[in-house]
């Protein structure tokens, strides 16, 4: 069984007030919810603040981006080690936009799943293709390049832990969201990817998220779909009343995994 699971990627945005502010209204309209997993995913100067707030709570705690060194003379950036202390969960890797404006790699992503594992993070590492890769048939070419070059060397046991998250370049930011079924084709091919890789039992248990111009109105039908296990949420994540709408919209396909 998979456990649907909804992130919000706030990206550059909030400052520690308002994220507090955020995830007050979040604490309040979601404590009865069991269904999904819910994770936020802050600017690393809220998750401290953040982790307060939603200490003992049913919300998740994820930070954007992690470096893959413990410590030492690698001015900006910030370690596993050093998120596991105030409290985070989750971390992204990989993101589409970490790819096309600070020089992430495959290998790089490697490298920080790597190190989240070893801290006990809870990676949810990207893919995705962009708009001319689609138009030229590679999409399946791009993303199975991504995955066994992201994934090199991992453990079944390593992979169990890992969340990955399908998010199509030209759908985010843009207002055009995948169809499901689109979505679906892609998510399968990344399951069946995993089959091969590890085997039936442990592709089952991998959740795969869905990200790109995610909205209230079109996350039911996309966690309805077989291989859509939640979604990586970034604009429609800044707003109270649309991540609640997002979360509450995709319980109603939750018990289906
Ligand atoms: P949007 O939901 O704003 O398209 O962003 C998706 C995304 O990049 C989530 O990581």
């Amino acid at each position: 069984m998979r456990k649907i699971i909804i992130a919000g990627n706030w990206k550059l945005n909030k400052t520690s007030l308002e994220a507090i502010d955020l995830v007050n209204g979040f604490k309040r309209d979601f404590v009865d919810i069991t269904e999904v997993d819910i994770v936020v995913c802050p600017p690393f100067t809220a998750l401290a603040e953040v982790h307060e707030v939603l200490n003992e709570s049913n919300i998740g705690l994820g930070a954007q981006d992690v470096y893959w060194e413990d410590s030492g003379a690698f001015t900006g950036e910030v370690s596993a080690p050093m998120l596991k202390d105030i409290g985070v969960q989750y971390v992204i890797i990989g993101h589409s936009e970490r790819r096309q404006f600070f020089g992430e790699t495959n290998q790089t992503v490697n490298k920080k799943i790597k190190a989240a594992l070893k801290s006990g993070l809870i990676p949810i590492a990207c893919v995705g293709e962009l708009l001319q890769e689609r138009e030229a048939n590679k999409t399946f070419v791009v993303i199975g390049k991504q995955l066994e070059e992201s994934f090199a060397e991992l453990t079944k046991e390593e992979m169990a832990k890992i969340i990955i998250a399908y998010e199509p370049v030209w759908a985010i930011g843009t207002g055009k969201t995948a169809t499901p079924a689109q979505a679906q084709e892609v998510h399968k091919f990344i399951r069946d990817f995993l089959v091969k890789l590890h085997g039936k039992e442990l592709a089952a248990r991998v959740r795969i998220q869905y990200g790109g111009s995610v909205k209230p109105d079109n996350i039911a039908e996309l966690v309805s779909q077989g291989d859509i296990d939640g979604a990586l949420v970034g604009g429609a994540s800044l707003q109270h009343e649309s991540f609640v709408k997002i979360v509450k919209n995709s319980c109603l396909n939750s018990a289906k995994k």
